[in-house]
């Protein structure tokens, strides 16, 4: 079984987009709120909630996070930009798993995911400072192969593949190559012991591909379920997504 962890960073970015600073006494006019759609995609099958708190807090507010961390009853994956500040909240929060991401252009690979090999030092040191406190750390990168293997060497338990250059290439000759490099990349993760995350661009119609990857231990999606959701509902959006992951 393919485990189901939802974003709902893009509830967030429809709240901020009406309601940025808005006093305490007018809260109850604040919607849609976060941290309820976390608790509906909950009941209706998500094995974890995922947000990104961003060091410009464009969607997800800390607020939102802390209140997560004490509502939710699955785990909390905070996506976090891999800086001294946000490792400090963190360890603060204390989320069940921490995945680094990428937020500044001089930390991304040609791919998009975090360049591990060029930050090898950095992200090692917060990976270390996340395990040592129990929190999980995870690695989003691309399915490269200097990036697996320099995610397993500094002792990173986890790597969320990127599924962004496959997810954009859907419609394209390319895919077929994409694919391979994702399906090449689990392997090689897995067979590090490393396990294996993936997310970005997964929809309702890549996943009947995306699920044949192996070793695959939960994806991470977003963007494609909340778009469902003006039409479906939440939950149906949430159900229908964790059955097509898991026929
Ligand atoms: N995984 C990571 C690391 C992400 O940063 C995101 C959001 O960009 C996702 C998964 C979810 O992507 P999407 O919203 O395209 O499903």
């Amino acid at each position: 079984m393919i485990l189901l962890g939802v974003n709902i960073d893009h509830c967030a970015t429809l709240r901020q987009a009406r309601y940025r600073a808005v006093p305490a006494s007018a809260e109850a006019a604040v919607e849609p709120d976060p941290v309820a759609l976390a608790l509906l995609a909950e009941q209706t099958g998500a094995d974890g909630i995922t947000v990104h708190l961003r060091e410009d807090r464009r969607h997800i507010q800390e607020r939102d996070v802390w209140r997560l961390r004490e509502k939710i009853s699955t785990r909390l994956n905070l996506e976090m930009a891999c800086t001294p500040a946000m490792t400090e909240f963190a360890l603060r929060l204390r989320p069940d798993f921490v995945c680094l991401v990428p937020e500044s252009r001089e930390e991304v690979t040609t791919e998009g995911g975090l360049d591990v090999v060029g930050g090898r030092e950095r992200v090692a040191a917060c990976v270390a400072a996340l395990q040592a406190a129990g929190i999980k750390a995870s690695l989003f990168i691309d399915p490269d192969e200097a990036q697996i293997a320099a995610s397993a060497a500094m002792g990173a338990p986890l790597v969320e593949l990127h599924t962004g250059a496959y997810a954009n290439a859907y419609h394209g000759p390319a895919r077929v190559a994409e694919f391979q490099r994702l399906r090449q990349g689990a392997v090689q993760a897995h067979g590090l012991g490393l396990t294996v995350n993936a997310g970005h661009g997964i929809n309702y119609v890549n996943i009947a591909e995306v699920r044949t990857l192996p070793h695959l231990h939960e994806l991470n999606i977003g963007h494609s379920i909340v778009s469902r959701a003006l039409f479906s509902g939440f939950g149906e959006a949430v159900r229908e997504m964790k059955a097509r992951m898991n026929p």
